[in-house]
């Protein structure tokens, strides 16, 4: 089994029973019962209280937590807890505490505080994990294991440098390829010994935290890091397998969550589940393309919204309420994206320590009588209601955009040709515009087969790894669209440029030469025609000779006026496009609402700004969901039939809907 299926869509969450006495847990239960909760996250961050001592483990009390919410009808999601160790365990090993990127080593404090390289950590974890899953293993109400809690940071301690040489040795095998690899020539960086490599920090190549003098080793850290957690993860993971291994497994990702390469880590979860705390004033869209990017993890199998808040966090600068009906609509718009659960941080509110302000379904008032407590009760009533209909659907793109971890890193670590280059950014101009047309878009990795796609969107690729210019080749070669834009096919996988011209392997399929790389300071601009309009040239201005391609954009001014920055490349039986440079939303509105309509990829629906249309689909029928985002009334034109599940009102072709602000429909029809 690699998902969770309970009959319907799981509705529950983080529920810290340990913090609170016998009387608030059974009043506790009553209450989940009320809001129609059906799933718990326990033991998250218990580990100080289940072991005591190198010997001595006592889970007296999770037995009685386990055996309260069992009978209580709840279905758990049980967390190993090693996302914090005990104080007593620091004092007796400090080689499990973190050392921070300006080398301070830590003391006890916090959590996400061990050393995934610590031996002693990984022991003590693992032994922890497994003990749980023997313990428990019988409660049939366990539906999944949730391994540690949201993994991140880095640690630069001795324990670490020592794995760093090892795993370097693994990669690189012998110390002249590492000196390849690094271009180590440059400022007499050669190594003769392993033992002479230093983890890159503040103490050695860095000067800010994105600011390398070494790009190659920062960048191998950044990988190496990202795989020390993900070591400490599998070793979890096998533990708790080989004794339940019928429940499927999982750890709480964060999004773009830069420190780790989830499409690394993915191949190891059973499923995706991740935590969404957009602030309120985050654009629909970039919560839209978090979800999508989780969706793509997996090839788009549905995944798990872990976590979100009822109402408010308690860690952002300014921590507005989610405004009457908000979490609701958010709520729905993970499943709209391929959630088949939402789950929150948590059930009750903390008294002490900095999380007693972030949100819960049970609020410090402790009884039902709340807004926020209602608001989640109707959406639990509304759940239940909707039962399976929606589960296991899956979204259809033909459109994908690429998103890959190394060229992120890649990319934020290069000193020049601009210090505003941002690669979450440049990906979400694209998805944005993408996301207004209301047409659904795959993120992927370079794993992904492109097959499946009419449409394939790379911006800043930076970095081509391996052979997967070939496959872009094959993809464009068959058919297929592809666009890019500046700062493309630059370097190898080891951030070594690709020599004879950029963009380098990428020139022959784009039939471009770009000559030289203009960084403009912010603020300043140029401006170029396409489609008889002028747009504003910003960031990059790449400066180009056409190889085959043809031309769709040329500057306006500078001592480049006339010369090319978008350009479409035939290629086989597919075309190949380049944008040199960045430009603003109308830009590339006008250049994808061209390129959707001459590859007829149609809207799911026609909606209005702030009108949010997705579609997900599965035997039982297809489901478009329409989430109203914006502030006043909208009425969106359907063109089939449809029953909306959520009001059991029935629609004939060629009709309307109205939604109210902040109202949603999933609207089903048969499957076309
Ligand atoms: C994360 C953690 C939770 C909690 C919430 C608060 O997602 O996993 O333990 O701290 O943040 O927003
Ligand atoms: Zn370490």
């Amino acid at each position: 089994m690699n998902n969770i299926n309970i009959g319907k869509l799981l509705y529950g969450g983080d529920y810290n029973p340990e913090q609170w006495d016998e009387e608030t847990r059974q009043e506790d239960m009553r209450l989940l019962k009320l809001a129609h909760i059906d799933i718990v996250t326990l033991n998250v961050f218990n580990w100080a209280a289940l072991q005591k001592d190198d010997e001595v483990y006592d889970f007296s009390e999770l037995d009685k937590i386990m055996n309260m919410v069992t009978e209580n009808d709840l279905k758990v999601c049980l967390a190993t807890s090693t996302a914090a160790h005990p104080a007593w365990m620091a004092r007796k090993y400090p080689e499990i505490l973190r050392t921070e990127f300006n080398g301070i080593k830590r003391k006890f404090g916090g959590r996400h505080n061990s050393c995934p390289n610590s031996k002693i950590y990984r022991r003590y974890s693992v032994h922890l994990a497994e003990k749980l899953a023997q313990r428990y293993k019988n409660y049939n109400n366990i539906v999944a294991w949730h391994i540690s809690n949201e993994y991140g940071g880095a640690c630069y301690c001795e324990n670490c440098e020592k794995a760093f040489r090892l795993w370097l040795k693994e990669r690189y095998r012998t110390i002249n390829q590492l000196n390849k690899a690094w271009n180590t020539a440059f400022w007499g960086h050669t190594f003769y010994d392993w033992e002479e490599i230093v983890v890159p920090n503040m103490q050695s190549e860095h000067f800010e935290s994105d600011r390398t003098m070494f790009q190659g080793i920062s960048l191998d850290y950044a990988r190496f890091n990202s795989d020390s957690m993900l070591e400490c993860y599998k070793a979890e993971y096998n533990a708790v397998k080989a004794i339940t291994p019928d429940i499927p497994i999982t750890t709480n990702l964060m999004g773009f969550y830069k420190p780790l390469d989830y499409q690394k880590w993915a191949k190891y979860l059973d499923f995706i589940s991740w935590d969404s705390y957009p602030s309120v004033a985050e654009d629909i869209a970039e919560t839209a393309m978090k979800h999508d990017l989780m969706r793509g993890l997996k090839s788009g199998l549905p995944f798990i919204l872990m976590e979100q808040t009822p109402s408010v966090t308690n860690w952002q600068p300014y921590n507005s309420l989610k405004r009457p009906g908000v979490m609701r609509l958010w709520s729905y718009q993970a499943v709209a994206h391929g959630s088949d659960a939402i789950m929150f941080f948590q059930m009750r509110r903390s008294i002490g320590a900095c999380e007693k302000y972030h949100g819960a379904i049970i609020d410090h008032s402790g009884h039902e009588n709340t807004r926020v407590f209602r608001e989640c009760q109707e959406l639990g009533a509304e759940l239940e209601k909707l039962g399976n209909e929606t589960l296991g659907s899956l979204t259809i793109a033909k459109v994908a955009i690429l998103f890959d971890w190394d060229n992120w890193w890649a990319i934020e670590y290069s000193a020049g040709p601009s210090c505003e280059l941002k690669y979450q950014d440049e990906i979400f101009n694209y998805y944005k515009v993408l996301h207004q047309f209301n047409v659904s878009v795959d993120i992927i990795g370079i794993e992904e087969d492109l097959s499946k796609y009419s449409l394939v969107i790379a911006p800043l690729l930076y970095m081509v790894k391996g052979e997967y210019d070939k496959k872009l080749k094959e993809f464009v070669d068959k058919g297929g669209t592809f666009v890019t834009s500046f700062f493309s096919g630059i370097v190898d996988e080891h951030d070594l440029v690709t020599v004879g011209g950029y963009p380098g392997k990428l020139r022959k399929l784009l039939g471009i030469w770009v000559e030289e790389i203009d960084g403009l300071p912010s603020g300043k601009e140029n401006h170029f025609i396409y489609n008889m309009k002028s747009y504003p040239a910003r960031l990059l201005c790449d400066i180009m000779h056409l190889e085959g391609a043809e031309i769709l954009g040329i500057y306006q001014t500078d001592f480049y006026k006339d010369t090319p920055v978008v350009t479409k490349n035939k290629y086989g039986s597919g075309e190949a496009y380049y944008i040199g440079t960045r430009s603003n939303e109308e830009f590339y509105n006008c250049f994808f609402s061209k390129l959707l309509n001459k590859l007829e990829i149609d809207p799911i629906l026609v909606a209005p700004k702030g009108v949010e249309v997705t579609r997900r689909i599965n035997e039982k029928g297809e489901f478009t969901f329409i989430l109203n985002h914006s502030e006043k009334d909208q009425k969106v034109a359907l063109n089939n039939e449809y029953k909306n599940l959520i009001t059991g009102v029935e629609y004939l072709k060629g009709s309307s809907i109205i939604l109210h602000t902040k109202e949603i429909a999933i609207l089903k029809s048969a499957r076309g």
